[in-house]
């Protein structure tokens, strides 16, 4: 933090550092009477990052927080203005759905849901099976003897209820991790894996293909963006993953996976080794027949020394656009979602994420919530746009 600027401070001249890239014409107050043009009406401006992305005919998401949902008419108007899809930040997730072993409590996934319906949105369900977010009765509860049935139950339920009205299941995440030490890179210490081996992947996808035959059954995985060392073997691995799942047939002699989620939690730093090498492997997954989805799109700026920090959000807007303007040339990739709305509200703003500068504002997403609650577009923003305006598709 520089000396005698108060964070506050801080925050704000960041802001109109980032504001400043934009002219005013072209820097929609979303959320306010004035709205984006032609907004009147419908509410959704001539110039929504949705229009934009149905003349490509991409879908365009955001993760959605519940409270907020509930609480923030604006964010609900946001969201429902710019995006046509959304994914629940957390209330799909083990953890929220099951309070107890015998049990589930449906209540935000099914506000989530009918809000997307009532909007024209889709939906992608996130997600049936991850070593985190695990409730706490589970470690007691679930046995080597019952967790493929526990898995499998869980599974039938939860995609069951929702059959049809889901676009795509992360059926599966993040389950490559290298450090573990296993040559085919999976993540044994994972209680799935402990529970169940490597088996646990094809029960999960077995299950979700027969809940829900009409969802696009998704692997969802991290770390396999940059081209360094580390990276480059953990997409391999996730290759290599993905073909097995893809030879091995399912219910309706289908293939067990259909799409690959790639998280993208990208970083300012080192952008001269983002790009390439993920594209490539949009373009072998293209070719195994599986789709692409950019499925929880941040920039973490932590990287960016404090001199830096008054240009984060154009350093934030330039990964944007750099990284979207490589995947969105491969057309393999059917669908960007940003994880979260708008920067004060994300993941990110937690302890773990700001190392290097505790006290700055991380700026990771397409918008900021100013002083008085207007959702106004960054540099993000219009990257994102004009990157789906230069999107290659069939
Ligand atoms: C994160 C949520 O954003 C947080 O609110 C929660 O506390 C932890 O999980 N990869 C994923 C997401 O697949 O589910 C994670 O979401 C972020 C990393």
């Amino acid at each position: 933090m520089m000396a005698g600027i108060t964070r506050r401070e801080w925050v704000k001249r960041g802001a109109m550092a980032g504001v400043g890239m934009v002219t005013a014409a072209a820097m929609p107050c979303l959320g306010q009477a004035a709205g984006t043009p032609g907004s009147e009406k419908t509410g959704v401006g001539a110039g929504s990052l949705k229009e934009h992305a149905e003349a490509k005919r991409l879908p365009v998401g955001a993760a959605v927080n519940m409270a907020l949902l509930r609480g923030d008419e604006t964010y609900r108007r946001v969201l429902a203005e710019q995006y046509n899809m959304v994914v629940g930040e957390n209330c799909m997730k083990w953890a929220a759905l099951r309070p107890t072993a015998e049990t589930f409590k449906f209540d935000e996934a099914d506000e989530l849901v009918s809000f997307a319906e009532q909007h024209g949105m889709q939906v992608r369900g996130h997600n049936l099976c991850w070593h985190e977010q695990l409730p706490a009765w589970f470690a007691g509860a679930v046995t080597k003897e019952n967790a493929a049935k526990v898995l499998t139950d869980h599974i039938a339920t939860v995609a069951g209820r929702y059959k049809g009205r889901i676009h795509s299941w992360d059926v599966v995440n993040e389950a490559v991790w290298m450090k573990d030490g296993r040559p085919d890179g999976m993540r044994s210490s994972s209680p799935w894996y402990e529970l169940l081996g490597p088996a646990y992947l094809e029960v999960a996808f077995r299950a979700a293909r027969a809940a829900d035959p009409g969802a696009l059954l998704t692997y969802n995985e991290y770390g396999i963006e940059y081209d360094e060392p580390e990276e480059q073997g953990k997409r391999a691995a996730v290759m290599a993953l993905l073909k097995r799942l893809r030879e091995t047939k399912g219910p309706g002699g289908r293939p067990l996976v259909d799409a690959v989620g790639v998280q993208s939690h990208l970083k300012t730093a080192n952008i001269a080794k983002l790009g390439e090498g993920i594209r490539e492997f949009a373009g072998k997954a293209r070719k195994m027949g599986l789709q692409v989805f950019v499925t929880e799109l941040d920039v973490d700026d932590d990287s960016l020394p404090d001199e830096e920090a008054l240009q984060q959000d154009r350093d934030v807007a330039t990964v944007y656009g750099h990284y979207l303007a490589q995947m969105l040339q491969e057309r393999s990739v059917t669908a960007v979602l940003t994880w979260g709305l708008a920067d004060g509200q994300s993941w990110l703003q937690g302890e773990k994420s700001r190392v290097k500068h505790p006290q700055r504002m991380q700026r990771p997403l397409p918008f900021l919530v100013d002083e008085n609650g207007t959702y106004r577009a960054k540099p993000a923003y219009f990257a994102m746009r004009d990157a789906v305006d230069g999107a290659k598709r069939r």
